[in-house]
């Protein structure tokens, strides 16, 4: 079996300024001869370039939290993954809930992002995740799953080699909830299941990330878990010393 880097992924959603996003960037610059993990930061897009330019040089994956299906054209407000690689771009969330209930975003819209990021190169954070109701329901795993073939639906294991996969149940996003590390493994390994019946080696290799109110001091019993292997971080992501406690508890 592959071993999978770890990988820690910053949401910042719509906060921070220019300056903000800066300093944040050095603080981290400052650590990452200590951290194994791989480490995506994602910005909203007038910040992207300067996480470009102060992270440039390091691995740090600079992501967007979102791109256009559309690569040009009449699409007022969007924004294109010829775009997102223009300005330095590396990766690129996709499907966030907040996506998803705020702004319509459908499972073949999603499968369409998905796309358009394999084609320009992006490495795609897909995001799934069920809601509360879907939880008590007993859906969890029919509704996950459902999201995830749908999205990967027309990509072959061969493109879906940089794939990463952001498990966040809606109902721990933002609220301090968080999934017990046993639930979460639950679903992180149904997840992998689902992958390994398309191509054992996509399996083995997808890192699937935890999201959903992880923090410095719930992220190590998460990222315990054989099917944990990283975390799509929110509201802890904003310190830079809080995301970077994270960020050494996976390295
Ligand atoms: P949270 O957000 O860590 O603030 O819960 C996670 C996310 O929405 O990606």
């Amino acid at each position: 079996m592959t071993a999978r880097r770890p990988f820690i992924a910053a949401n910042w959603k719509l906060q921070k300024t220019i300056a903000e996003t800066r300093a944040f960037a050095i603080t981290i610059r400052g650590d990452l001869a200590n951290i194994t993990a791989s480490v995506a930061v994602a910005p909203s897009f007038t910040l992207l370039a300067t996480a470009v330019d102060t992270f440039a040089g390091t691995s740090v994956y600079v992501a967007a939290q979102d791109l256009s299906m559309h690569d040009a054209g009449a699409f007022t407000g969007e924004v294109s993954g010829v775009q997102l690689r223009d300005v330095g771009c590396t990766a690129t969330l996709i499907g966030h809930s907040e996506r998803r209930q705020h702004h319509g975003e459908t499972d073949e819209i999603v499968r369409k992002k998905l796309s358009a990021a394999l084609r320009h190169g992006l490495l795609p954070i897909l995001c799934i995740g069920e809601t509360l109701a879907e939880r008590e329901a007993g859906q969890t795993n029919e509704v996950v799953l459902g999201q995830l073939t749908r999205a990967l639906d027309g990509s072959t294991p061969a493109e879906l080699r940089t794939l990463v996969i952001a498990y966040e149940p809606v109902w721990a996003i933002g609220t301090g909830r968080t999934a017990t590390p046993l639930d979460a493994q639950d679903v992180h390994s149904a997840i992998r299941q689902a992958l390994s019946d398309r191509d054992a080696q996509l399996a083995s290799e997808t890192r699937i990330l935890y999201g959903g109110s992880v923090n410095p001091g719930n992220a190590s019993a998460l990222l315990a878990q054989p099917d944990i292997d990283g975390a799509l971080v929110g509201g802890a992501s904003l310190d830079a010393d809080s995301f970077l406690r994270i960020v050494r508890a996976a390295s």
